[in-house]
């Protein structure tokens, strides 16, 4: 979409509009009708659906968030329509980050497969309910590089890497918009929040983020850029402060890099209140500077639940801060992505299919799919794939085991729990009376010491009720993994204690658990642990204890009978892990592309107190198959200094069982302009490998695997240089070659 010259209509529009109506489309509201229940207010005030509303009937509004249901955007759309001199309709937002009715497994758990056609296919899916419902454009994919799990927003993106984060970016935004924004059953995606989100200081969400020129280049906006070369229709502008400027205030990053570095041609948005948030931080004076200095930045539209800033430009205009051309263009970037959803000729939904499209049970299938392909077998010794004829009794312990609310984790509006398979229920209807499954949580469901912010929509617990015995429970779930073949003990963050402002200042498993744990263990039954999270936990105890890990996120509507095929070895794990997982929360901030330094034999061992290396590596993930590689072959020794070399190796399944394997090629350049991270991702491929077969995998590796920004030089540059090249299943991978390129 350009921003330049708009459509006839559009450019008829832009001509007859007021300042008021230009400024009303530049602005998103919250509606809280379902929420609120339009409760009235102790002073008689208008509620804030109420304050929406009188918007709509003046024009005022050009978009809405927080709405998802169709007789409800019909009616709101329909006001909007007849409220506008023009007839101009609303755009319909929603955080649709994994699904809106159909639950997918979180997006860290999607990063985890590696696998674009996954990932696009959750996505499409979700578009395709979104739009049923009249939601029209998303706040999702979230492509904040996350390096430090104690902000707990890491769950939302894809780790830590940007290459792998450009891929599923990418791949999520062709699947929320099809082929090109348009389509009936697609939507406008929305990639968030630009930029530099995830380095928050101490992991505390919303804190400033102090990142180098160089990270920002290498790291932080590749897989942004990654997401606009998918075509991404909108971006939203990321909350906190970034080098001292607030990202929704910031020229140099809201025009500079993300319009002429990155090209991107679409509409921003900002975050929740984030330009009235510049008075917040003491850079805008009050709300009239905070609207011109975020418009003047780049900012095309304020997300607000009242008094939005963007509401006191007026002044701003009369006295020439803000000039009429500048908001011309945002509106015309508005009104252009609303002429190519279609809205104008096609506003509203019909009602009667959304609740069709919302129950297709090929949804249910591909959300299956999709939790299969992105747990990650952390460790096993022998245990996993538990043989079902083998078993008399299973003992499942631990409260998410039967919590379907937090089976279908955060960011989730529109679910519905009476269809969520559990753990319990999964193995369960699996096991089909082959094997007795009992159950006990074994510990209280916990609740944050500090509520979380999604309590006000109710949407925290379950919890266990006062009278919980926790004795009692703790003893019954012991004496059920003495009595059975072997205990499925599942634990983790419950689904509020992770996301949006959930950040934490240790990663040990919350409450009670690990005494659960080692409590189990003692009992001598051999036990599977079963991880629910987000984010990396600390597993030194079970790593050492447990001779089964899983790590299965929050796997959505299907997570039970996903997990169940799992263990029971109907489907193969081949998850990977898209971060580096600490030993313990004193080692973040923790990566895989690390540069060499002083005495690099020591940097396994920089603390005295505690190993550097981490529990398990960046790309870990077992399989029930096993692999091997052959040597590493480069198709030339030396090559120039834009020249390209294939990399071949050959890769067998030497096991009995099918599975896919995560082929990962980590490269190094020895020397240059500045120093370079000693293994860097640069390329990938999850390819199935028949039991027995072999697959031979080729990675071409030119200019742009291996350009980089400079710090030194200040800009892109290639050395001339020789490079290491190794292939394997994770970040250590071992085989290994060299290539040299010449000036
Ligand atoms: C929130 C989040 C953002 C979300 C928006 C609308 O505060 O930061 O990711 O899309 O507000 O809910």
């Amino acid at each position: 979409m350009t921003s330049e010259i708009g459509s006839e209509r559009v450019e008829r529009l832009l001509a007859e509009l007021t300042l008021e109506e230009k400024l009303g489309q530049l602005t998103q509201y919250f509606y809280f009708g379902a929420i609120d229940g339009g409760a009235e207010t102790a002073d008689g005030a208008p509620t804030q659906p109420q304050l929406v509303e009188g918007a709509l009937a003046t024009g005022g509004a050009g978009a809405l968030l927080f709405v998802n249901d169709p007789a409800e955007t019909n009616r709101l759309q329909r006001q909007a329509i007849e409220g506008s001199r023009h007839g101009i309709p609303v755009l319909f937002g929603f955080d649709v980050i994994h699904g809106l009715r159909t639950i997918f497994p979180v997006p860290i758990a999607l990063a985890a497969t590696w696998d674009a056609d996954v990932i696009e296919r959750s996505q499409s899916v979700a578009a395709r309910e979104a739009r049923a419902v009249g939601i029209n454009w998303v706040f999702a994919p979230m492509v904040d590089i996350a390096r430090d799990p104690r902000w707990g927003r890491m769950i939302e993106g894809a780790g830590e890497d940007p290459l792998l984060g450009g891929m599923v970016a990418a791949a999520q935004v062709r699947g929320f918009q099809g082929e090109g924004i348009g389509s009936a059953e697609h939507v406008i995606a929305g990639p968030k929040h630009f930029a530099g989100y995830g380095a928050a200081l101490g992991g505390r969400d919303y804190d400033e983020a102090n990142i180098s020129d160089q990270e920002l280049w290498n790291t932080y906006f590749p897989p942004f850029h990654e997401a606009i070369k998918a075509g991404a229709g909108n971006i939203m502008a990321a909350y906190q402060d970034l080098n001292g400027v607030p990202a929704s205030g910031n020229r140099w990053l809201l025009h500079e890099v993300l319009r002429e570095a990155l090209g991107f041609e679409g509409f921003v948005v900002s975050d929740a209140n984030s330009v009235r948030d510049l008075e917040t931080h003491h850079f805008a004076a009050d709300l009239t500077d905070a609207g011109a200095r975020a418009l003047n930045a780049g900012m095309d539209m304020e997300m607000a639940i009242f008094d939005p800033a963007f509401g006191h430009l007026r002044a701003a205009v009369e006295d020439g801060r803000v000039d009429i051309a500048r908001i011309d263009e945002s509106v015309r970037r508005i009104l252009t992505a609303k002429e190519a959803l279609g809205l104008f000729d096609a506003p509203f939904v019909d009602e009667d299919a959304a609740a069709t499209v919302l129950g297709d049970p090929a949804h249910r299938v591909a959300a299956r799919e999709a939790a299969e392909a992105s747990a990650v077998l952390l460790r096993n010794e022998g245990v996993l794939p538990l043989d079902a004829a083998a078993l008399n009794r299973v003992a499942v312990i631990g409260p998410m085991a039967a919590s379907a609310r937090d089976t279908i984790g955060p960011w989730v509006f529109d679910y519905d729990l009476d269809e969520t398979v559990t753990i319990v229920d999964g193995l369960r209807t699996a096991l089909d009376g082959r094997a007795e499954v009992t159950y006990a949580s074994g510990v209280p469901f916990d609740r944050r010491e500090f509520p979380s912010m999604f309590e006000m929509f109710g949407d925290s617990g379950p919890f266990s009720p006062e009278d919980f015995d926790a004795d009692a429970e703790f003893a019954h779930a012991v004496s059920d993994a003495a009595a059975a073949d072997v205990a499925v003990v599942v634990l983790g963050e419950r689904q509020d204690m992770i996301g949006e402002n959930a950040s934490r200042s240790s990663l040990e498993l919350p409450g009670d658990q690990l005494r659960l744990l080692q409590a189990v263990a003692e009992t001598g039954t051999p036990v599977v642990l079963v991880l629910m999270s987000g984010r990396p936990l600390d597993l030194r105890w079970a790593d050492e204890n447990v001779p089964a890990i899983l790590e299965v996120w929050y796997p959505g509507t299907q997570g039970g009978a996903a997990i169940a095929n799992l263990l029971l070895g109907a489907a193969t794990p081949a998850g990977r892990l898209p971060f580096t997982w600490p030993r313990t929360v004193g080692q973040v901030p923790i990566h895989h592309a690390v540069t060499r330094s002083h005495d690099p034999q020591a940097q396994g061992r920089r603390y005295w107190d505690e190993q550097s290396t981490p529990l398990y590596p960046f790309g870990h993930g077992l399989s029930y198959a096993a692999f091997s590689y052959g040597a590493v072959a480069v198709s030339a020794g030396e090559v120039g200094i834009d020249g390209e070399v294939v990399v071949s190796v050959d890769v067998t399944n030497t096991s009995d069982r099918d599975g896919a394997e995560v082929v990962q090629l980590y490269l190094h350049q020895r020397y240059g302009s500045a120093s370079r991270p000693l293994r860097q991702l640069a390329a990938f491929e999850r390819v199935e490998v028949p039991a027995g077969q072999t697959r031979r995998m080729q990675f071409r590796i030119g200019a742009e695997q291996r350009r980089y920004w400079s710090a030194a030089i200040r800009d892109w540059t290639l050395d001339a240089t020789t490079f290491d090249v190794w292939v394997g299943g994770d970040a250590t991978a071992s085989a290994h070659a060299e290539f040299t390129v010449t000036a």
